[in-house]
């Protein structure tokens, strides 16, 4: 059975504000990757290699990174949806590329560090209507909610006050091509978005069969800031080490870092596991554990920990700077001017929480 790959990759991004301000939030990196690449990735590992990406207004952003797909052994089709009206939205726009292919629907802000490939494996062999990846998560109201009879689904529910279970819906599904039919039969939600749950729900009531695979390991969706810092820490427990970078005699590495090409440590600590970016300089400073760095920063007599920075930043002479998420060519630096007091330019929607 031929299986297409779709990724979501428009959207508006509003929890990930100000980062997503001026970037897509699947590609703010994990472990120095971008999110989108892990699903990419998984796709390919489960044998799927012909992949459409919906995308909105950082489409350009999307298709630089990603290219024609090759890198990744798949080819990439891109398919402009003109406004983030919901999910199943997003599926009536990908009319075309599916065809009457069943396919793997995969949003593209979300991370499996296990694949897909067993459930990919079961949908072929199984060949249910739909088949939905389930995680049972403490607090299900935040998510939509599956109710299960017999092993089917029997009905959905989007982040419901009263959670009827707490199975929640993880951002992969599986379906045939008779999710089309559904897409169009539904109306809009209060919140004015075409709900993929409702498509489903529709195809539940008219009896199809809609089986779910409660997984085990984890999933996260990156969409928020603790999320993407959780996830950062799970990628680099899993990370092999590398050295490509240089290191003086005066700084001492602990634990698994990794240093990709043409980065520099000197006089510093770095107590991994960590990874320090392309051509990124580490001076008279301390990393700590479950930091990623990105390409082109400069991090100087400051410490660093439990945190996400992106390209092209300059941190200088910070004390402490924890469970963080900084931004593309921020700076952060320690001032010398009289009276002493916290200066700061910050983007809309910014957090700053001082001491
Ligand atoms: P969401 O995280 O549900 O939506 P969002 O991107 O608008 O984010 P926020 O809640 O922070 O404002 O979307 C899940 C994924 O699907 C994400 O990668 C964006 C993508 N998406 C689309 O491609 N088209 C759409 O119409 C919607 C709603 C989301």
């Amino acid at each position: 059975m031929r299986l297409r790959g779709l990724i979501l990759s428009g959207g508006s991004g509003t929890r990930l504000r100000p980062i997503t301000h001026t970037g897509a939030k699947q590609l703010v990196p994990v472990a120095n990757k971008p999110v989108l690449f892990y699903g990419l990735e998984a796709l390919v590992a489960a044998g799927i290699d012909e992949i459409g990406i919906v995308v909105g207004d950082t489409h350009r952003e999307i298709r630089q990174a990603v290219g024609d797909g090759s890198r990744f052994g798949a080819r990439v089709e891109y398919i402009p949806q003109t406004q983030p009206l919901g999910l199943a939205h997003a599926v009536q726009t990908a009319r075309a590329f599916l065809g009457t292919d069943p396919f793997v629907m995969y949003l593209g802000d979300n991370f499996i560090p296990g694949g897909i490939s067993d459930v990919v494996a079961e949908f072929r062999k199984e060949q249910p209507d739909v088949l939905i990846l389930l995680k049972r998560m403490p607090h299900p109201e935040r998510f939509g909610v599956a109710v299960l009879e017999e092993g089917r689904v029997r009905q959905l529910v989007e982040k419901p006050l009263e959670p009827p279970s707490d199975l929640v819906l993880v951002g992969v599904y599986l379906f045939q091509p008779s999710i089309l039919e559904a897409v169009d039969a539904i109306r809009p939600s209060p919140r004015g978005e075409l709900e993929i749950t409702d498509a489903i729900q529709w195809q539940v009531d008219r009896g199809r069969r809609v089986t779910p695979h409660v997984i085990e390991g984890p999933w996260i969706d990156t969409g928020k800031m603790d999320d993407l810092l959780e996830c950062n820490r799970v990628v680099l427990d899993r990370l092999p080490e590398q050295r490509l970078g240089t290191v003086d005699a005066g700084s001492r590495l602990i634990g698994k870092v990794i240093l990709e090409a043409g980065s520099q440590v000197s006089g510093s600590t770095l107590r991994g596991p960590c990874i320090i970016g392309e051509r990124t300089r580490i001076v008279d400073a301390y990393v700590g554990p479950f930091t990623a760095i990105y390409h082109d920063v400069l991090i100087e007599a400051s410490e660093v920990e439990h945190a996400i920075v992106l390209e092209h930043t300059v941190i200088r002479g910070a004390r402490k700077i924890e469970d963080s998420l900084i931004g593309r060519h921020v700076v952060v630096e320690r001032g010398i001017a009289l009276p002493q007091a916290h200066r700061m330019m910050l983007g809309d929607h910014s957090r700053v929480e001082l001491p």
